[in-house]
């Protein structure tokens, strides 16, 4: 309740004198697009977070994503089922593909897809369905392979929030015809702007290279219509540095996730499935009650920014099948626990960064806010 608190914010890239160094490395070799860097970077990714798959480096999560659909021929007339509840990347590279994106409901405790509205969802049209590992919890892949199998369907992953999450063992990234990365600053490793593309396919994997690049495999002798979406060197230097680190970063968002868990009351803390390694990209806590159209949430974002200096996130208030840009998929659509989750989400600072006083100042907060409207 002081003026004087510093803001502890909602997320925090680390950027370093190690991630200044290399960057200092590779400009001063005067070769600073795709290079040699980002092809190290690429075989480092794959044998650290998804070993056996091919990784592919391109500019962002979005373009991990828009290529892989394309590299797997996903296009006009078919449908992609994806969540709602995500951020619009996923569904936006389904349209950008040209395909149709079908949004499916979540389930309440992990919010990730939920199998059961997957399967209703499935028409004759459908060629995949798009699970994403929501807030670095693994989405369940046992189920969702299953329906796959049964209707003949690929499984993509977008894997943007889930660097090093697992399930009964499995990395993400691992389990689909390919996975998408995203390396945004405020994810839990970063280039910059950067994104990766697993994929256990040589074809696949040659097709992203090759629609990363114009086209081009050899210079000027462009076999398909492609796009730039390279990844530089510059920021290939950074995503390897990060990658040294990631799965020590990774322990300490789990260690801090553990405390916030142990302490919190009168919130929904985050479950987690059996079997399931949860990375805590976002700590994402439920608040309010149903039908009151997210109000209490409200109340207790901006209580915890203003008068408690706690930084936190809504991750999202708007469900992308009602979003201006992609309601045209879903007219009169109607996904009850995604419009649930939308209302009373908050997510509450897990980074590296903080400290144990950080950590005990969110907990004092949150319990004393989440009190105040009991
Ligand atoms: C679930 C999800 N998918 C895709 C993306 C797109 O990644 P990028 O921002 O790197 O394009 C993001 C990034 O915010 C994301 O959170």
């Amino acid at each position: 309740m002081s003026d004087e608190l510093a803001m502890i914010p909602a997320a925090k890239p680390i950027i370093g004198d190690d991630e200044r160094a290399a960057v200092d490395r590779v400009l001063q070799t005067g070769m600073i697009a795709q290079g040699p860097e980002v092809k190290t970077f690429e075989e480092e990714f794959a044998s650290v977070l998804t070993p056996g798959r091919e990784a592919i480096a391109v500019n962002s999560g979005t373009s991990a994503l828009h290529l892989g659909l394309i590299a797997a021929g996903i296009g006009e007339g078919d449908e992609v089922i994806v969540p709602s509840f995500t951020f619009a990347a996923t569904g936006n590279s389904v349209a950008l593909a040209g395909a149709t994106p079908v949004f499916a409901d979540i389930e309440p405790n992990h919010f990730c897809l939920d199998p059961a509205s997957v399967r209703a969802a499935v028409t004759e049209r459908t060629r995949a369905i798009m699970p994403v590992h929501l807030y670095g919890h693994p989405a369940a892949m046992t189920e969702l392979q299953a329906i796959a199998d049964e209707f003949d369907l690929l499984i993509f992953e977008d894997a943007a929030q889930a660097h090093a999450s697992k399930l009964d063992g499995t990395p993400v990234g691992t389990f689909g015809a390919f996975a998408a990365f995203s390396l945004y600053p405020t994810k839990n490793m970063t280039s910059a702007e950067g994104g990766m593309v697993t994929t256990p396919d040589q074809t696949l994997a040659r097709r992203v290279r090759l629609l990363r690049n114009q086209g081009m495999e050899k210079q000027y002798e462009n076999e398909l219509v492609g796009f730039n979406a390279r990844m530089t060197d510059v920021h290939a230097a950074i995503g390897r540095v990060q990658l040294g680190k990631v799965l020590g970063w990774t322990k300490q968002r789990q260690d801090n996730a553990a405390f916030l868990s142990a302490n919190l009351t009168g919130v929904t803390v985050p479950a987690v499935a059996a079997g399931a390694e949860h990375v805590y990209h976002q700590y994402t806590i439920r608040v309010g009650s149903d039908g009151d159209g997210g109000a209490e949430r409200d109340r207790i974002a901006t209580a915890l920014r203003e008068e408690y200096k706690v930084g936190c996130g809504v991750y999202y208030p708007i469900p992308n099948h009602r979003l201006p840009s992609l309601a045209v998929f879903a007219p009169g659509l109607e996904l009850p626990e995604t419009e649930r989750a939308a209302q009373q989400v908050i997510s509450l600072p897990v980074h590296p960064s903080l400290t144990q006083g950080d950590l005990e100042r969110i907990v004092e907060a949150v319990n004393a806010v989440a009190k105040a409207g009991a």
